[in-house]
């Protein structure tokens, strides 16, 4: 089996486990990403096989058309109000249940609907377990106004957490800017490892042009983590 099979397989049995959480007459959250793709389209099954009605708010334009094209009521966050249970994928995920997340550029909306959840589950690959957070480029979303001030200004406060000088790179699709769902830019922060994820995630909200960072701290309740046998554990 290729590494790549492995993964897919193990996105495929987080998903599914994930599935089974759901309860008839939920008010559910939408994760964005490849594995939250897999969740959608099972959970889009499982509600046409038994009937559920369910209400879902996505944390993403790509997430929304795909939730709606395979007939699941796909509605606006602040419409539903509150959710029982968000279910999304994360790039990291670390002992404490803390995540680095945004690599599909949605951490902002991922973020408001996650916190508007009783639970939060995160689904993933063993790939995604670490001791500590950091090995993934941490995402930041900023405005596009100043946004290499904007830059200069993180880049002072990984200085002064004794981060070293590490490169923040602005984000690009197809040789462009990369703009997210909010029509913001993202940076990405190359850190290696984050000793202090809590100081490092006050000093990143204080800058002005920084809408949102991709730590997700106590937010997270439980992470399923599948493997390719189709078992999972959760943390
Ligand atoms: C999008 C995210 C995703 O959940 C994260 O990037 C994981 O994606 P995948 O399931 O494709 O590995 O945070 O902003």
């Amino acid at each position: 089996m290729t590494d790549a099979t492995a993964t897919d397989l193990s996105k495929d049995a987080a998903a599914t486990a994930a599935v089974a959480l759901v309860e008839p007459g939920m008010r559910l959250g939408l994760g964005t990403g490849s594995t939250a793709v897999i969740f959608v389209r099972r959970l889009a099954q499982r509600a046409a096989a038994e009937g559920l009605a369910l209400r879902c708010a996505a944390t993403s334009k790509a997430t929304a058309q795909l939730a709606a094209s395979l007939g699941l009521r796909v509605e606006e966050l602040d419409d539903i109000g509150w959710l029982d249970l968000t279910i999304d994928g994360a790039d990291e995920v670390d002992p404490d249940l803390n995540l680095i997340k945004g690599g599909g550029a949605a951490h902002l909306r991922e973020k408001i609907v996650a916190m508007a959840s009783d639970r939060m589950v995160v689904i993933a690959d063993q790939g995604k377990v670490v001791d500590r957070l950091g090995q993934f480029h941490l995402p930041v979303e900023v405005i596009p106004f100043g946004w290499q001030t904007t830059r200069k200004l993180i880049t002072r406060a990984l200085d002064a957490l004794d981060l070293g000088q590490r490169p923040v790179l602005l984000r690009q699709r197809d040789n462009k800017p990369l703009l997210t769902d909010e029509g913001n830019l993202i940076l990405d922060l190359a850190l290696e490892a984050i000793p202090d994820p809590q100081a490092l995630a006050d000093r990143l909200s204080r800058i002005a042009g920084v809408v949102e960072h991709g730590l997700f701290l106590n937010i997270c309740h439980v992470a399923i983590i599948g493997r390719p046998d189709g078992s999972v554990v959760e943390l």
